[in-house]
């Protein structure tokens, strides 16, 4: 099947976001299981590492796809998404397990996965050959997002994480998110997906404990 140049440099462009989505979980992850080592905790320490060699390979998968489709041509930059990393780091910085499970489990791997099934539609019709990958990645974001739902959980009733303090971080988070999707909004026209739809389901993949209203 043959693309229009234009399309598949902003398909590239959109697989080389994916990968710089994947490395900032990649690293998070790490250093999320070095934390967990540091409390003791080694059954979750064992989960982040291993998540952090899956979203390795994700990126690696993601940023090979870019270099395939865009020939090579794979300069992307995204100012909002730049800022959500800065805000886990922070976060990390800090010690706090909480927001950067929220930040990188739940919400990270929401706009990933939702990205990431807006193109898989559009990639069946257009037959690239990703279909088995994508459902083992789709798969291992199901679990790291599940994980990260439930830990999430397990901290409001089991330590003095408020639920207040995680509401308005969720909120942060996802007003951030919603900020990438607006900054991102000519290549997805391009593309053909909705923003609109993405926001909405960005909102749906968000528990509903963590939302204000
Ligand atoms: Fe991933
Ligand atoms: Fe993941």
């Amino acid at each position: 099947m043959y693309l229009i140049p234009s399309r598949s440099t902003q398909l590239a462009r959109l697989f080389s976001l994916l990968s710089q989505g994947e490395r900032i979980a990649h690293i998070s992850a790490a250093q999320q299981s070095q934390l967990m080592t540091q409390h003791g905790n080694t059954a979750h320490a064992k989960f982040f590492k291993q998540q952090s060699r899956q979203e390795r390979f994700h990126a690696r998968v993601f940023s090979s796809a870019a270099l395939w489709i865009g020939s090579g041509k794979t300069n992307t930059c995204c100012k909002h998404l730049k800022l959500f990393e800065k805000s886990i780091e922070n976060a990390l910085h800090r010690r706090d397990m909480t927001e950067s499970i929220l930040a990188v489990q739940v919400i990270l791997e929401s706009i990933g996965k939702i990205i990431l099934e807006g193109i898989d539609a559009r990639m069946e019709r257009q037959r690239y050959g990703f279909k088995k990958i994508r459902a083992i990645i789709l798969a291992q974001e199901a679990e790291h997002h599940e994980f990260g739902q439930n830990q999430l959980l397990h901290l409001t009733q089991n330590t003095n994480a408020k639920l207040s303090d995680m509401q308005q971080q969720s909120q942060h988070y996802q007003e951030l998110a919603n900020n990438i999707f607006d900054e991102l909004a000519p290549l997805f026209d391009h593309l053909g997906a909705d923003i609109n739809r993405y926001k909405s389901e960005l909102n749906n993949e968000i528990p509903d404990h963590l939302k204000t209203h």
